[in-house]
């Protein structure tokens, strides 16, 4: 596990891009594994910044962690659409290259094993995390097992007020969600989390140096042996070593 800390997101974006750079580049056809939601917005910064300065990504294919459920993929605060306003619309990344669950799904066990097929046929090269105030990754949240394959999934009571600052109000926030399951995410070759602010530090502290519990769900990513957490100063500030 490496854990690098910035002095601000900026720099934070500036070097996660840089690593997802690496892959694209040493890889023939990359497959990313990405994330939604602020913290990621300082790495689709960088990647763009990348592609205007040379970065051809026309080989590369994305698939999505999460999908809220219900929310049209117009819907300007589903994932579709903030994938297509920080990243997609910006690169040349292929239409047909890009999976996110279809939270509108008629069935939406189907498109859970639809999804699940996905992943196997393109194997994650490199999977870039957030984490919830909570410790979630993707959305498997705090719970008393973590399911591994795709699921539909009830939010936290934790991740919906967290999330509301994206809505009117809290009761905007769908209360069920699409996400990968652990199996997936644990599959990827490398790991990037990414955390910023206060917010964070706890989850960020308990997911590198507590136990591996189910309830802090991040922390299973201490079983995988290439993981980078990059970081600032807030969300480092508990980690013990780290000015914690
Ligand atoms: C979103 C996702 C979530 C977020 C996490 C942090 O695709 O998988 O796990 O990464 O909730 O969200 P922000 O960055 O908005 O604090």
């Amino acid at each position: 596990m490496r854990i690098r800390v910035f002095d601000t997101p900026k720099d934070a974006g500036i070097y996660a891009a840089a690593l997802v750079e690496q892959i694209i580049l040493q890889t023939d056809h990359a497959v990313l594994g990405l994330a939604t939601g602020s913290t990621v917005i300082p790495l689709y910064e960088q990647l763009v910044r990348l592609h205007r300065n040379g970065l051809d990504m026309s080989h590369v294919r994305t698939i999505n962690l999460d999908e809220y459920v219900g929310l049209p993929a117009d819907h300007p605060q589903s994932y579709h659409n903030f994938m297509r306003t920080h990243l997609f619309q910006h690169v040349n990344i292929p239409a047909f290259h890009s999976y996110i669950p279809d939270g509108n799904a008629a069935d939406l066990e189907q498109e859970c094993a639809r999804y699940d097929e996905v992943v196997r046929k393109h194997p994650l090269d490199m999977q870039i995390l957030g984490i919830g105030v909570n410790g979630h990754i993707g959305f498997n949240e705090p719970d008393d097992l973590l399911l591994s394959k795709t699921h539909v999934v009830t939010l936290s009571e934790e991740t919906i007020r967290s999330n509301a600052r994206f809505f009117e109000c809290a009761d905007d926030v769908p209360r069920q969600a699409i996400t990968l399951g652990v199996q997936a995410i644990l599959q990827a070759k490398r790991i990037v989390l990414m955390a910023f602010g206060k917010e964070k530090a706890d989850a960020v502290a308990k997911s590198i140096q507590g136990q591996v519990r189910t309830d802090v769900p991040a922390s299973i990513l201490q079983l995988h042996r290439d993981v980078t957490f990059v970081l600032d100063m807030d969300s480092a500030s508990k980690l013990a070593g780290y000015g914690g």
